[in-house]
């Protein structure tokens, strides 16, 4: 996947540190670093791996170690509502601060998958055929690794499963393709027998995490993030149950404090069932405190969830489809670092990183 390189102007925004301390950290990191090509002074030219590596040695030179590991669903019943595009971007911009992310799409309609530069789509053949790296392909999925699959096909190796979008120290995901939704089919099954498939998620993560397993080793994961399909399915109930937090995001939409109180009304049933649910943040998406219905759905939402509003908002900007109609095959944050919506992406990430106490 070759793509657009950056200057160093942008790494330095990307990664909230002055031009100089770029050029300084590069360096000590040993980093081979591209110079444009053709006559005139010579920029040098950061691909987007270059630039979590930077992240990356940062985090250990000033030893950052993450407080608490964090799971966290972005969950919203309500479809179109940005719960993909937050994902890969936030996921995108945690990896950045230094931390290592691990984010799962759990859509079988992939969009998580292919705003990080995959085509769930194409068939190893087609690829061959056309010149495409096989990498673009997806072979697997959360499915493939869970116990309710197994006999369907052998299991795959975790780490044939996880892809690297943006080199070892991006953001790294477990991506999907269609044939996830047979998940569903195959947890109902599991319901028919009182099997509790709704642990499933759970129990691999926990596994995962607590690194018995090497084939199996989430241990290294700081933050691990679900974008879950607005499906009201066992799937997205057992991504909640596993996470510590569910961010939904809200379009503020005469509806989406509906679709607020539906999610409440499921954390308080596993409140009930297992005594355990993940912590609800509220984040406006589609922001505009300036129009009247989105102020009146604030003063609601603060109301009914004082705790849950996040402090910091989206505000509706074209460069989000623009991103994705130009197939960079990164998310905005990344794309396009300058861009107002990309600065309110990072303040987005840093409330959310104190809300939680990640650092
Ligand atoms: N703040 C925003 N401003 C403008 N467009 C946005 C914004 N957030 C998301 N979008 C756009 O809205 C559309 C839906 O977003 P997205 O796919 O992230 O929603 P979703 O909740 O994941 O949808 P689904 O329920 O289908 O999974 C996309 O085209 C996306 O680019
Ligand atoms: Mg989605």
């Amino acid at each position: 996947m070759p793509r657009k390189p950056f200057k160093v102007q942008a790494v330095a925004t990307l990664l909230g540190i002055s031009v100089d301390a770029v050029r300084r950290d590069s360096e000590e990191a040993g980093l081979q670093i591209e110079r444009q090509p053709g006559d005139g002074p010579k920029t040098r030219l950061f691909s987007i791996e270059n630039i979590y590596d930077i992240a990356a040695f940062r985090a250990k030179k000033y030893n950052l170690v993450a407080k608490n590991k964090r799971i966290i669903t972005v969950y919203a019943p309500k479809g179109g509502v940005g719960k993909t595009t937050q994902t890969s971007n936030l996921a995108a911009i945690f990896a950045l601060m230094g931390l290592k992310v691990l984010v799962a799409d759990l859509d079988f309609q992939a969009n998580l998958t292919i705003s990080y530069g995959y085509d769930p789509e194409l068939t190893r053949e087609e690829a061959t055929e056309n010149g495409f790296p096989l990498a673009t392909c997806v072979d697997f999925h959360l499915g493939h690794l869970l116990p309710q699959w197994q006999g369907n096909s052998p299991t795959p190796k975790l780490s044939d499963v996880i892809k690297k979008p943006f080199g070892e120290n991006g953001p790294h995901l477990i991506p999907s393709e269609v044939t996830l939704d047979r998940l569903e089919a195959l947890f109902t099954v599991d319901a028919i027998m009182s099997k509790k498939p709704e642990l499933a998620i759970a129990r691999f993560l926990a596994e995962g995490r607590s690194g018995r397993n090497k084939d199996v080793d989430l241990s290294m994961y700081d933050v691990i993030m679900f974008d879950a399909p607005p499906a009201k399915n066992q799937t997205t109930r057992g991504a909640l149950l596993a996470s510590d937090f569910v961010i939904a995001p809200v379009s503020m939409e005469k509806y989406s404090t509906k679709s607020v109180s539906y999610l409440a009304g499921v954390l308080n049933e596993m409140e009930v069932e297992y005594g355990k649910f993940p912590e609800l943040t509220i984040l406006g998406n589609f922001f505009d405190m300036t129009r009247v219905r989105v102020a009146a759905q604030v003063i609601a939402l603060t109301k009914q969830y004082p705790d849950a509003w996040l402090d910091t908002q989206i505000s509706s900007s074209e460069e989000f489809k623009k991103v994705l109609s130009d197939d960079e095959g990164m998310p905005l944050a990344l794309a396009r670092p300058s861009s107002t919506a990309a600065k309110e992406l990072r303040d987005v990430a840093k409330s959310l990183i104190k809300k939680m106490e990640i650092l």
